[in-house]
């Protein structure tokens, strides 16, 4: 069964309030966010799930781009919301914040263009994001993408070597031993590709389709 309990954005809860200044701030000078920004094309009149939204910054930066486009940031954390949404509404950006499950969308069938999610499925047991990656499939409708950015398998001996180290932390093997290809193809996803990668390959930004 799927252990219904979350791991917060910095692993304790008390780390939560620092999240953009220890990791949001760095992750800008890497334009992570930016390039996954770029790859989404153009938004508007679209709707878009943005799945462990964290402190929101994504999800603001595609409302910030794209007004017309209808933004809903899920996260199983209260208190991170809580951050997001305050930064919504000094930023002036009308962004749906909700608390859920990744596991459990609590949304229909086929009801968004476009799912992202960003550094959350390595914290998930492996039962638990093969469940968030069917979900996401489930969501999504018949022309629509996913685009996401998380560890991936590294991709030299460097990038092997860091990680290694990072391997009982969490739930990240999975992902360093290259499971995200894996489940999104049985959940249904078609066409993974792994369009870029940071920090010698150890995070990549990876985009499927729905059909
Ligand atoms: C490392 S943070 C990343 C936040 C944001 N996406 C970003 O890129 O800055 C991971 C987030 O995923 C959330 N999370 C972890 N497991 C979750 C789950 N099963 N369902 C929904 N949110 C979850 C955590 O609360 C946290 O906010």
């Amino acid at each position: 069964m799927t252990n219904q309990k979350y791991i917060p954005a910095l692993s304790l809860k008390w780390l939560t309030p620092f999240y953009d200044w220890l990791v949001d701030q760095p992750m800008s000078g890497l334009r992570m966010r930016k390039d996954m920004l770029a790859q989404m094309g153009d938004l508007n009149s679209k709707r878009i799930l943005d799945v462990g939204c964290g402190t929101g910054t994504l999800a603001a930066m595609v409302k910030q781009m794209y007004p017309d486009a209808e933004v809903v940031g899920l996260d199983g954390d209260s208190q991170i919301l809580e951050i997001a949404r305050s930064k919504a509404k000094s930023l002036g950006v009308d962004i749906r914040f909700e608390q859920g499950m990744s596991f459990d969308l609590p949304y229909p069938d086929a009801s968004f263009d476009v799912v992202l999610t960003s550094f959350m499925l390595h914290h998930l047991e492996k039962d638990a994001k093969q469940k968030t990656a069917k979900e996401m499939y489930r969501v999504l409708r018949p022309d629509g993408r996913l685009i996401g950015m998380d560890f991936t398998e590294p991709r030299n001996i460097f990038g092997k070597t860091v990680m290694s180290l990072a391997r009982p932390f969490e739930r990240i093997a999975d992902n360093l031993d290259g499971f995200l290809p894996v489940m999104f193809h049985e959940a249904g996803f078609k066409n993974y590709q792994e369009t870029r990668y940071y920090l010698s390959g150890t995070i990549s930004l990876f985009q499927s389709s729905a059909n």
